[in-house]
């Protein structure tokens, strides 16, 4: 059985202060939850803020994002290293806003998944289509082409993947269950072809307008193994229905 993961990504929300106020809500309110991973990913600058206040607790810490150099001349960047040493466990790699905005590419992400697997963090790795691929029929070779390219020679211990149609991100239009459930099939017969067995035990999450509302519909599904949240985490009580899905 895979013990389901939900996380929150705050993406470039919340300053140290609301950092602080949020997880002093949260952290007392899904305190006796043992029966789901709860992972945070705070921006850069809020996450040893929050690494302190989560020291002891039943929940883990993750980064949005990682470079896949060890150290050097990369203005701006942040290595594998430094954030381990700030705290984090897990790291959020391949979002559709990184692509997107940020021009990365599969080559990129699999360079980041393999330095971010190598030091140890657990990866949450994110793939997804646009309305206009899933409109033309082409869902299933954006994953495909999602999953080999960013995950070449990587191995399955710590990887956790994130399914997020772009069009249901932050849009208000959740995937239905079912579309959920039909990609996530895919996926896992994807990793099925990389890792053989070993794909039963990789975590699956959905992503894209999750919220208290919808998560346990979407929960119910096979092959959905968790979620990954981004507004409707922002909000201690919201988060926390969340987490309780199954409550
Ligand atoms: P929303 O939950 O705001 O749709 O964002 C989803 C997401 O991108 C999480 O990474």
């Amino acid at each position: 059985m895979r013990k389901p993961c939900i996380a929150a990504n705050w993406k470039m929300y919340k300053t140290m202060g609301e950092t602080e106020a949020f997880l002093k809500a949260f952290i007392p309110a899904v305190s006796s939850v043992g029966d789901v991973d709860i992972v945070v990913a705070p921006p850069f600058t809020s996450l040893y803020t929050a690494s302190q206040l989560l020291k002891g607790t039943n929940i883990k810490l993750s980064a949005q994002n990682v470079y896949y150099e060890a150290e050097g001349a990369y203005t701006g960047e942040v290595s594998t290293k430094m954030i381990l040493d700030i705290g984090c466990t897990h790291v959020i790699i391949g979002h559709s806003e990184r692509r997107q905005y940020f021009g990365e590419t599969d080559e990129i992400l699999n360079k980041k998944a393999k330095a971010a697997k190598a030091a140890g963090l657990s990866v949450i790795f994110c793939i997804g289509e646009s309305l206009e691929e899933r409109n033309t029929g082409k869902t299933f070779d954006i994953i495909k082409r999602e999953i080999e390219g960013g995950l070449k020679d990587i191995d399955s211990d710590n990887l956790v993947i994130a399914y997020e149609p772009i069009w249901a991100i932050g849009t208000g239009i959740t995937a239905t269950p079912e579309q959920a459930q039909e990609a996530h099939a895919y996926v896992r017969d994807m990793l099925r072809n990389l890792y053989a067995n070993k794909a039963d035990e990789i975590r699956i999450l959905y992503g894209g307008s999750i919220k208290p509302e919808n998560i346990k519909e979407i929960m119910s599904k096979p092959d959905v193994d968790g979620g990954l949240v981004g507004g409707a985490s922002l909000k201690a009580d919201s988060f926390e229905k969340i987490v309780k899905f199954n409550k």
